[in-house]
């Protein structure tokens, strides 16, 4: 596989960075290019769905016609649990949009076979005819979904183990301290089959994992790196998320 430039937008701010965000999902969904959509979670979507509810409402955008498939969930987090990412959907996006429920997929970290659910959930991926558009966020330790370091570029929708990084940042959607030590994720290879991926990083502490994703060796050291193996790659960060650029990006974020 040969290496890519991912086409890299540095913004004011995080209001910025989730405006442009929605603004690019909203014309593919628009102009009919995006009809199955891949969603992540975690706080930098939650102004980015905003956005898009906000469009809704406003009549200027349709869900109603996508499918969509979440990029991950925590095992034995029940659903209807405020930590579970099933709620989180719920809360910011499915019950404020005409995203169709019955079409929004979220992998089932209930599930009692979880072997037989990550199979479950590739097929259904390649039923829907793939991923159009992904959008990702990214963890401080370069994690995309919760392909922790290590993950193999290979890697497919799988039960994960959380790292203690990981767990330390998700840990206040878990006041009573059970924080999750698995997931159910994509894999890696699972994500850079989308045709189209849409990273959005915000703030100080994602900016040694951007610079390790953009400038960095493509290694599973960096599971953001496995994003230059993709052609169509576009990062969105605010100017905090890019200081740690120092290639040509670097000047790119002065004249931002
Ligand atoms: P965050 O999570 O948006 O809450 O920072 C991103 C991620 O871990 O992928």
């Amino acid at each position: 596989m040969s290496e890519h430039q991912p086409l890299l937008e540095i913004v004011a701010d995080a209001g910025a960075a989730a405006s442009r965000a929605a603004e690019i999902i909203a014309a593919r969904v628009v102009s009919g290019r995006v009809k199955v959509l891949g969603l992540a979670t975690g706080g930098t979507m939650v102004p980015l769905y905003a956005n898009l509810v906000a469009a809704v409402r406003a009549r200027r955008l349709s869900l109603g016609g996508l499918t969509s498939f979440n990029l991950d969930e925590y095992v034995g987090v029940a659903p209807r649990l405020p930590a579970s990412f099933h709620a989180y959907m719920r809360q910011h996006l499915l019950g404020e949009t005409d995203l169709d429920p019955a079409r929004a997929h979220i992998p089932d970290g209930m599930a009692p076979d979880l072997a037989a659910e990550a199979s479950r959930y590739e097929m259904a991926i390649a039923r829907a005819g793939g991923i159009d558009l992904q959008v990702l966020g990214i963890g401080s330790n370069g994690h995309i979904g919760f392909n922790e370091p290590g993950s193999d570029f290979g890697s497919r929708t799988r039960v994960v183990g959380l790292s203690e990084a990981t767990r330390r940042a998700n840990a206040a959607e878990f006041p009573d301290g059970a924080v999750p030590e698995q997931a159910l994720t994509m894999g890696i290879a699972t994500i850079i089959e989308a045709r189209e991926i849409l990273l959005l990083a915000i703030g100080a502490k994602k900016a040694g994992a951007i610079a390790a994703a953009i400038e960095g060796p493509i290694s599973p050291d960096c599971p953001a790196s496995a994003l230059r193996l993709h052609a169509q790659v576009r990062i969105i960060c605010d100017k905090a998320a890019a200081s740690k650029l120092d290639g040509p990006q670097a000047d790119i974020r002065r004249r931002a």
